[in-house]
């Protein structure tokens, strides 16, 4: 039914705002058996690939678009790093209305720049990297008028926190650690935000910690200070000084959590277990957190038997360069059913 309809009590509609749908929200909350094994743990992925553009940004937008039209804004601007231009043009599309959308020249997966184009979207590529595309945006929406939909509007935020209401929805409680990735901020403080309002409304009796994960060469957050030339192979967390950091850092501090990174090497190493032994193929950037408790496993920080529930953002599928990376090819054999029963007899 879309999050304006499912959680239409805990978030600012009224009447006159527009019905804006794209049955975003619902996504699956994958008990990982094999991975919860290894890790001696509890481990939940919820799959937020399984969203209409492909990624989490689904849930603010619906809401951040609605609200626009319902302000009388007639267009929208964003910069991104692939999934919020994506998002954005998705629902502009629905909408009958213009989307510009600037991004970092060259740093965006393939799928998603296929997908701002296929839905629409004006594509402006930035020589210069997210953060100073966020600058140019924000300095284009406030001269042009177009409604900015990046994490700035506040409604990305509101809209974002049902992920966290879902989570607890289908628990049953919060999980002990919400692992999550961490780029421009946003999502930690939403999904924190989300577990505060759920806990105040007595629908669950304890807060989780929030753990937030990312990458060695864009780190702001582990490193509390801002990185001037961000690198990592997860372009979606390419970003060096995140808009939302005041909120992500008190979500950490005020639940118990903490912030940690990992290497590329790590990231693409955990992509292929989720995939192998998952059964979920999500992006580079969605396994960061899974690449984090395993590290953290292996330093004996990971405590045994809690539940911990990690955020896949976004699909595997918009970035199929960098898998393919990291596998082996196809074996090509004749068209020869004897060719084929020695590989079949040879495994
Ligand atoms: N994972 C994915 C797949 C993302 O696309 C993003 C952010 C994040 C994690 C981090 O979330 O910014 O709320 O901390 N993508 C933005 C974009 C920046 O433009 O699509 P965050």
């Amino acid at each position: 039914m879309g999050v304006l309809k499912h959680y239409k009590n805990l978030l600012p509609v009224n009447q006159n705002t527009p019905d804006v749908n794209l049955e975003e929200g619902n996504t699956p909350l994958i008990y990982l058996k094999r991975i919860s094994e290894k890790l001696n743990i509890n481990l939940y992925g919820k799959f937020e690939g399984c969203n209409p553009s492909g990624s989490f940004k689904d849930r603010g937008m619906v809401l951040a678009v609605a609200k626009a039209l319902e302000e009388g804004k007639r267009a929208l601007i964003c910069a991104s790093t692939g999934n919020t231009s994506a998002s954005a043009a998705a629902y502009a599309a629905s909408q009958g209305i213009p989307c510009f959308v600037l991004l970092p020249a060259g740093k965006v997966a393939l799928g998603k720049l296929a997908q701002a184009l296929m839905y629409g979207a004006k594509v402006i590529a930035v020589k210069g990297n997210f953060d100073r595309a966020l600058e140019l945006a924000r300095e284009g929406a406030e001269k042009s008028g177009c409604a900015m939909v990046n994490s700035v509007n506040p409604y990305r935020l509101i809209g974002q926190r049902s992920g966290a209401w879902e989570i607890c929805d289908v628990l049953g409680k919060a999980p002990d650690i919400h692992a999550i990735p961490v780029g421009n901020a946003g999502n930690i403080s939403a999904y924190w935000a989300g577990y505060n309002e759920y806990f105040k409304l007595n629908k669950i009796n304890s807060l989780p910690k929030m753990f937030g994960f990312q990458a060695e060469g864009a780190a702001p957050l582990v490193n509390n200070l801002p990185c001037p030339n961000p690198e990592t192979i997860a372009t979606a967390i390419r970003i060096g000084n995140p808009v939302s950091a005041h909120l992500a850092k008190a979500a950490v501090k005020e639940s118990g959590g903490e912030f940690n990174s990992v290497s590329d090497q790590e990231i693409l190493s955990a992509q292929k277990i989720l995939a192998s032994e998952g059964g979920v193929f999500a992006e580079p950037a969605s396994c960061v957190p899974l690449a984090g408790l395993i590290k953290l496993k292996n330093l004996n920080r990971l405590p045994e038997n809690i539940t911990v529930v990690m955020i896949l953002t976004g699909n595997g599928l918009k970035d199929p360069d960098t898998a393919m990376t990291q596998v082996g090819r196809p074996i090509e054999i004749d068209d020869n059913p004897e060719e084929l029963l020695k590989i079949l007899c040879s495994d």
